[in-house]
């Protein structure tokens, strides 16, 4: 029992000593746009002769006859500053408990610098630079990356350097490989503070001009019929844009420098799509119409003569053997 209790009131002094002060401030924490107006509200919570708030900037001397006493600042123009609510009780003990006030700054400019600013190569990796300017605190700087609206990369910095107070410079770097379908992107990036409700700063949109070859995907042949306009597609993607290139097998000599040929004769056709990066070929077989009907001839002549011969046989047998057919 004894224990119990020495146990108890050595728990009481801690707590006394560990800021158990027996006020409510609310709110408890503060998030201040630096030079904006912050204030606070320090309520006792036993009987007491007085209170007050000791702070660098907004203090209020000892005031006798109130349970309540505000901390307010019209415009803070501290970075971090730490105010302490203190009472004195009536049994003529003193004590005080913390408000955490936190400026911030929100970035003068986020602007996003190529390492490269030429065209990119696919498979190929570069490098870019948010460059942010003057934004505070820096150990909650959010930096995301998009390309588009797709969300790239998000990074925050949690860095806690003392001796670091106030708006800070800072440079987040992204690796980035590009492939076909990135050309023509935007990129930006953007710099916000999480815990305020200020929305971020976006950087500029850079716009990815990304260079690649001309590759036909499926590279099997293509065989046609010949129509009254048969046309053979040689399109493909390439940046540059791709040149073209046609041949007709046996030919030497180009025929055309168009993607898409409109062709009369039948026979096999190659086309060349190039560019700077690299080539591509499509093979394209072209039939003639004749030569289908002369086989579909051929064929139905034969089945014709098959029937007629089968027929003659079973009409002689039902005839019997002494028939003179
Ligand atoms: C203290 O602040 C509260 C909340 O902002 C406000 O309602 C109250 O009027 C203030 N009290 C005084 C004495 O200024
Ligand atoms: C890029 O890499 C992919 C995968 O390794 C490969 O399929 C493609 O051919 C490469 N492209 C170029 C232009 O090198
Ligand atoms: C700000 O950063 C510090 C250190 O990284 C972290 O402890 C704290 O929770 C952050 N504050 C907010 C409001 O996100
Ligand atoms: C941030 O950059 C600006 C402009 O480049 C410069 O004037 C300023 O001194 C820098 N701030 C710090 C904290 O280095
Ligand atoms: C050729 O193909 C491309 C895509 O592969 C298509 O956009 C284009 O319209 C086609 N051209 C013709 C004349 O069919």
């Amino acid at each position: 029992m004894t224990r119990l209790y020495c146990g108890l009131l050595f728990y009481l002094v801690l707590l006394g000593f560990s800021g158990g002060c027996q006020v409510a401030i609310s709110p408890s924490s503060l998030v201040v746009r630096y030079g904006g107006s912050a204030s606070s509200t320090c309520r006792s919570l036993v009987p007491i002769d007085g209170m007050g708030w000791e702070s660098p900037v907004g203090a209020v001397g000892m005031e006798g006859g109130v349970t309540e006493l505000n901390w307010t600042v019209k415009e803070l123009r501290e970075w971090t500053v730490t105010p302490q609510c203190f009472i004195n009780k009536k049994d003529g003990e003193q004590c005080m408990k913390e408000l955490s006030v936190l400026a911030f700054k929100m970035p003068d400019s986020v602007a996003l610098v190529e390492d490269d600013s030429g065209p990119k190569y696919v498979n190929k990796s570069y490098s870019f630079a948010c460059h942010i300017k003057n934004v505070a605190p820096v150990k909650n700087l959010t930096v995301k990356w998009f390309k588009g609206e797709k969300l790239l990369k998000e990074t925050t910095l949690h860095e806690d350097h003392e001796g670091q107070e106030g708006p800070q410079n800072r440079t987040v770097k992204i690796e980035s490989v590009f492939s076909p379908p990135d050309d023509g992107s935007e990129y930006r990036c953007e710099a916000g503070l999480d815990f305020t409700p200020d929305l971020p700063i976006q950087s500029q949109s850079v716009l990815m001009a990304v260079h690649y070859p001309p590759d036909h995907d499926h590279s099997e042949i293509e065989v046609l019929v010949l129509e009254g306009d048969t046309k053979l597609n040689c399109t493909v993607n390439g940046n540059p844009p791709p040149d073209y290139a046609w041949t007709l097998s046996g030919a030497q000599e180009k025929i055309e420098n168009k993607p898409v040929l409109a062709v009369k004769q039948a026979g096999d056709y190659i086309c060349t799509a190039s560019n700077k990066l690299g080539s591509s070929n499509k093979h394209f077989k072209v039939q003639s119409r004749s030569s289908g009907t002369f086989w579909t001839i051929i064929i139905v002549g034969v089945v014709v003569a098959v029937l007629l011969i089968v027929s003659y046989g079973v009409w002689k047998w039902k005839a019997g053997p002494n028939s003179i057919i």
